[in-house]
Order: structure tokens, then sequence, then C-alpha cells
């Protein structure tokens, strides 16, 4: 097969590991830079151009798309699609987990517990409504938070309004949620593929901390889900339409809360932690989807 690799840093850790998962089963692949992508639109016919060459029979892609270039990363992918090569992770999928806001709306209309969350309006906080709906201390959190920045643990309402005031003032949109306490600082990741999870670790945050995120310090060991974890991991892949994720759990009083689903979800930590070689799993279930489309085109046939 020839896979292209869609990630803005060759030598990430995650863009490492997947190009070797390829090269070991036999395949050609390459890393492009998906900002570096010019598209060509026309009737009938889709093209990338990359650095002055139109990329011809590729048949498949593993997009990598970064947190702050959604928008750019998803347009390329789509372009791969409607070119007839087999993405790994869909751009509307993307799309839908990638907003903290839409993912929450999506999942908790389909029945899936999320921490209650708030999204204020951006003229005039209510503090009433913040106090009735997600008490305090609560969690408010940027819309393009991510490795925990922009993550901030408020204590008192006085501050909560405060805080959002002081973020809405420098036109930053922001989620308030409530603090779910008894998770102790920890959460759960699973790395699902081909919609079943194949790896788990619980992260745990630096003492006096409660975001538990590798990058702000937190350590990690491997963790089984229950069956009921599974089960609705499970369920959130399909409802966002994502084959390969991870899916990040609260443990709460009343059962696991799914906190967030990251559609381009890194390999560093869930390898080495777990010693499951995710890359391997993603290729091959690219190679099964692979084989599926062609047995599909040969009985059209
Ligand atoms: N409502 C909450 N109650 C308790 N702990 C929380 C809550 N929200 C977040 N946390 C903690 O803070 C960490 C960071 O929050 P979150 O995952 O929502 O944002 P992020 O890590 O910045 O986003 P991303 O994972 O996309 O980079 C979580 O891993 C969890 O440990
Ligand atoms: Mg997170």
């Amino acid at each position: 097969m020839r896979i292209l690799i869609l990630s803005r840093n060759p030598a990430l850790y995650s863009t490492r590991s997947l190009l070797r998962a390829c090269y070991r089963a036999g395949h050609q692949a390459k890393v492009i830079d998906h900002l570096l992508c010019d598209l060509l639109i026309e009737k009938g016919k889709l093209n990338v151009s990359y650095q002055g060459e139109l990329l011809r029979n590729y048949d498949a892609v593993i997009p990598r798309i970064g947190t702050s270039v959604t928008t750019a990363g998803t347009n390329v992918v789509r372009q791969f699609e409607k070119m007839g090569l087999f993405s790994t992770t869909r751009a509307d999928a993307i799309l839908r987990a990638r907003n903290k806001l839409r993912c929450y709306q999506i999942l908790a209309a389909e029945g899936i517990d999320v921490p209650k969350t708030l999204f204020p309006n951006f003229i005039q906080v209510d503090s009433v409504l913040i106090d009735d709906f997600v008490k305090s201390p609560n969690v408010i959190k940027l819309l393009e938070s991510t490795h925990g920045l922009g993550v901030i643990l408020s204590e008192s309402l006085n501050n909560a309004t405060s805080t959002i005031e002081a973020f809405q003032r420098m036109k930053h949109k922001v989620l308030v949620q409530e603090f779910v306490e008894e998770s102790n600082g920890t959460d759960i990741r699973a790395l699902l593929v081909d919609g079943h999870v194949i790896a788990s670790m619980r992260r745990q945050a630096l003492e006096g901390e409660f975001r538990s995120n590798l990058h702000r310090g937190g350590t990690a060991s491997i963790e089984k889900l229950t069956e009921q974890e599974k089960f609705l991991c499970r369920k959130v892949c399909r409802i966002l339409g994502l084959d390969v994720a991870g899916v990040d759990i609260l443990r709460s009083e009343r059962g696991p809360l799914i906190l967030e689903v990251n559609s381009s979800p890194g390999l560093e930590g869930i390898e080495n932690y777990t010693g499951i070689d995710v890359a391997g799993s993603i290729v091959r279930y690219l190679e099964r989807r692979m084989q599926k489309r062609k047995n599909y085109r040969l009985n059209k046939i």
C-alpha cells in the first residue's frame, strides 16, 4: 500500500511510530505537512499538490491533525477522501470531536453522561445560573484548551465570574463545568482502534494539581477498563464516527463520564506505559479496511 501520514512534524513520536509501523508491514509511506498542501478542485477531478508535485497513486491517509490547525487540516483530509483515498479518521469526525462544546452537545443528546457543562453567553455572565447549574468549585475551560493549558479550577463563584469575564474581555470563549472532585486528579485514557479498546491507562496528576495531563507532569499506569466503560467508549466512537480515537473518562460517583474525545490521540504515553503497539494496530486496521474495499469492488465487477 502507499500511505500518506499527515503530520506537521516528522520528528514527533506518534508520527515516527506510525511511519515505522507502515514500513514494518511492508508498505510505502510518506509524511507530508498538511499546511503545505495545495488543493486543486475542478469538475469531477480533485488533486493535491505538495511542494510543486501532484500526489498520485496513494491508497490511504493517516491524519494527525493538531488543535491549532483543525480547519486547514480537515480541508486536506476531506480532499483526499473525495479523491477516493481511505482515511483512518474522517474529516467530519475530526470536526465533531475536536470542538469540546460540539462534542458535548452531540454526546449528551445521545444520552452519554458528561460533566455538567455551561456555555455562557458572551455578553453578560449569569452568576446565579453558574451557582445553580454547575455549583462551586467548578472548572473553567478555554474552548481551545490543550494539554491542560487553559483549564482552571475555580474555588468560588466570585472567582468563576471574574475569570469568565476576563477571558471574554480577551475574546476567548469558555466552558464552565462541574468539578468532579471524586476523580481525585485522575482520568482514564482509552485508546480505540477499529472501534475497540486496545489499550488503556490511568493518568494521575501531580500532588496538589487536579489536571492529570502528562504534559502537566502527570504520571500514568496501566488500568483495565470495566465492561461498562468499554461499552461506553465504543458507543461514543460510534456516535462520533471515529474508528481511531483516544477517549478520556472521569470516574465519578454517578458512574463514568466522558471528558473528551481525541481524534488524533498521542501515541507516546499509551505505547510506552502499556507496551502495546498502537501504531501497528492502526496499520492492521487500515489493511483490513483496504481489503474490504478491494473485495467490495471485485464483487461489483
Ligand atoms: N470537570 C472536571 N472535573 C475534574 N477534573 C477535570 C475536569 N475537567 C478537566 N479535569 C482535569 O483536567 C485535565 C485537563 O482537562 P481537559 O482534558 O478537559 O482539557 P485539555 O487536556 O486541555 O484538552 P486536551 O486533552 O484536548 O489537550 C483532565 O485530564 C482532568 O484530569
Ligand atoms: Mg485532556
